[in-house]
């Protein structure tokens, strides 16, 4: 019979949802969800309910001495992270962590060397390089369609309620370049690869949050690529692209840009090709999430792909605390007022 992966995931609250949704679709694949856990005894219960799972835990503790598991997933707030994931590894146990990664670099690096050191398994869930369209256009890139890369803009502008679902990110000191910055800064990682320096800008347009609300950030890349990475919560554009991230590359060659109707154009030798790079929509999911509903699933199924063979996935810690460190470096550069090295760069 083909090896299985025993998972517990670990916070059944607002997003968890969609990785629930994904581990029994993953079932074909290897993917048996065995138990769940969360401090709060009526939302395990209701995950174990409404997704057939034979156990429900309030502490972490107790569900790793009760269950043989392959992979904790453990998706709760950030603040809980390092706790967490360190029991797992301590357990033996492969772990993924939601994103940010961490509170600070510190704690990023310290579940790092724990993870080396013990040889374990140890990924964050950065799902936005698996969005559909943002895999097309990395397909793009790597086929040389517009040649090298030399600028580009990455733009999560909206204006939509996130706190409805999220309240606790008011309260959040370090606010939206760790919670939505950290995904298009890795995409900036991924469009052009490792970062020289940045400078940022950041404001609290929102009164009634604690953090910064609006990021608008330039990189230098290795290449010598430039990219402008943006991102706001306090936007009044209408139509609103939420939850789409707006893309604009230009190459030596060519040129691609991502509409906020997910039609991708790409103009190259005088010609332009329009694709429509819209997910499919999941037997689980539903408008306009999809796109996000979708890209969760592919990214648990990677990283079970990547358990299964017994290699890091692509999404690794190692990987994942590079994308931090620009998050890092953004505020260092907003605090000094100057372009800044991410931590991984400096000598
Ligand atoms: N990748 C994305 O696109 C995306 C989108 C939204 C949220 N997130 C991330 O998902 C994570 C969770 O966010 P959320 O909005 O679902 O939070 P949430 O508060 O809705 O859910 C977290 C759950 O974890 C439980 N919990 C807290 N500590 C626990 C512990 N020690 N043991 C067991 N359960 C515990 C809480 O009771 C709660 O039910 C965050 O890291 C957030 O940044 C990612």
């Amino acid at each position: 019979m083909a090896r299985r992966c025993r998972i517990g995931v670990v916070g059944c609250g607002f997003f968890a949802q969609n990785h629930l949704h994904s581990w029994k679709s993953l079932a074909g694949e290897g993917a048996e969800l065995v138990a769940v856990c969360d401090l709060s005894e009526e939302q395990a219960k209701a995950a174990a309910r409404s997704f057939s799972v034979p156990a429900a835990y309030t502490d972490m503790a107790d569900m790793i001495s009760n269950e043989a598991l392959d992979l904790v997933d453990i998706v709760t707030q950030v603040n809980t992270h390092q706790t967490l994931v360190s029991m797992a590894l301590d357990a033996g146990i492969a772990t993924i962590v939601q994103k940010p990664f961490g509170l600070s670099l510190a704690q990023c690096q310290e579940m790092l060397a724990q993870s080396r050191a013990t040889g374990q398994f140890l990924a964050v869930h950065e799902n936005f390089r698996f969005q559909h369209p943002h895999v097309m256009i990395r397909e793009i890139l790597s086929e040389g369609r517009i040649g090298d890369p030399t600028w580009g803009r990455i733009s999560f502008r909206t204006g939509y309620d996130i706190y409805a679902g999220q309240p606790y990110l008011r309260a959040e000191e370090r606010f939206i370049v760790t919670d939505v910055g950290v995904h298009v800064l890795d995409l900036a990682r991924v469009f052009f690869g490792e970062v020289r320096h940045l400078s940022a800008e950041l404001q609290r347009r929102n009164p009634d949050v604690k953090g910064e609300d609006t990021a608008t950030m330039t990189l230098r890349h290795r290449s010598g690529a430039v990219s402008v990475v943006e991102c706001t919560y306090g936007s009044r554009q209408q139509p609103d692209p939420f939850p789409v991230t707006l893309i604009e590359i230009e190459g030596t060659t060519g040129a691609l840009r991502l509409d906020a109707d997910l039609k991708l154009s790409i103009s190259s030798g005088g010609t332009t090709e329009v694709i429509d790079t819209d997910a499919p929509v999941l037997d689980w999911a539903e408008r306009p999430w999809h796109v996000v509903q979708h890209s969760v699933q592919v990214t648990c199924h990677h990283i079970l792909e990547c358990w299964l063979a017994g290699v890091p996935a692509s999404i690794s810690a190692e990987d994942n605390i590079k994308t931090y460190a620009l998050c890092d470096a953004a505020y260092r550069a907003a605090t000094e007022g100057r372009n800044v090295r991410p931590e991984c760069e400096r000598p």
